[in-house]
């Protein structure tokens, strides 16, 4: 993606370039390559499937933009948005992306719920997510820096059906919870409800 890129101002006050420094500001070294390829991923996902390339950059590189915060910062965000109280009971995994979308609303200007959902969703997913929300939730998932048992698979069927893809990350994440004896947000078992089932016959 070209540096210079001047964004749709509905979508974010700033240009790509912009954005990257306050991305590099905000990030250390490692995630910030992170985000990179997960825009990457994200831009060729949406022109596979017919979603705003633009969209796809900006929620793509916003993804984990507050992941390195504070625990003082998620919970002062919580208090003054009025958000789920039960969202204290969780951490920064949940957190990062339910709050960072908050986060990124008041301190880069993003309003448009698109982008702001891609990234509220990322952690969890939701049971209704739009394509913009599920290949956000895909890229992060397979990026080409990713290496964890069914990675593979998971970018192969992401490649044939990206609704069947967030049903086997679903399934994948939430047996990991369960195995190692995590905490699991109820929103989480709403997604897998919403996805696991209808997809199964395709993941397997
Ligand atoms: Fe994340
Ligand atoms: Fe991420």
């Amino acid at each position: 993606m070209n540096e210079e890129l001047v964004y749709n101002k509905n979508y974010i006050p700033m240009t790509r370039s912009e954005l990257i420094i306050r991305l590099k500001e905000a990030l250390k070294d490692k995630r910030f390559q992170h985000v990179l390829r997960v825009e990457e991923t994200a831009i060729k996902l949406a022109e596979q499937y017919g979603v705003d390339v633009e969209k796809a950059s900006i929620a793509g590189l916003c993804h984990d933009y507050a992941k390195q915060r504070p625990a003082e910062d998620f919970i002062a965000e919580i208090k003054k948005k009025g958000l789920n109280p039960l969202l204290l009971d969780y951490g920064n995994a949940i957190w990062h992306g339910v709050v960072g979308a908050e986060l990124i609303k008041d301190e880069l200007g993003i309003w448009d719920e698109d982008i702001l959902n891609a990234v509220r969703h990322h952690t969890t997913g939701a049971p209704i997510m739009t394509k913009l929300e599920q290949i956000i939730y895909m890229a992060d998932y397979i990026e080409p820096g990713r290496d964890f048992a069914g990675v593979k698979k998971a970018r192969v069927i992401t490649a044939a059906n990206l609704q069947a893809g967030v049903a086997y990350q679903t399934k994948h994440t939430l047996t990991y919870l369960i195995e190692n004896g995590k905490p699991v947000y109820p929103k989480t078992i709403d997604t897998y409800n919403a996805w696991v089932p209808q997809y199964e016959g395709e993941i397997d």
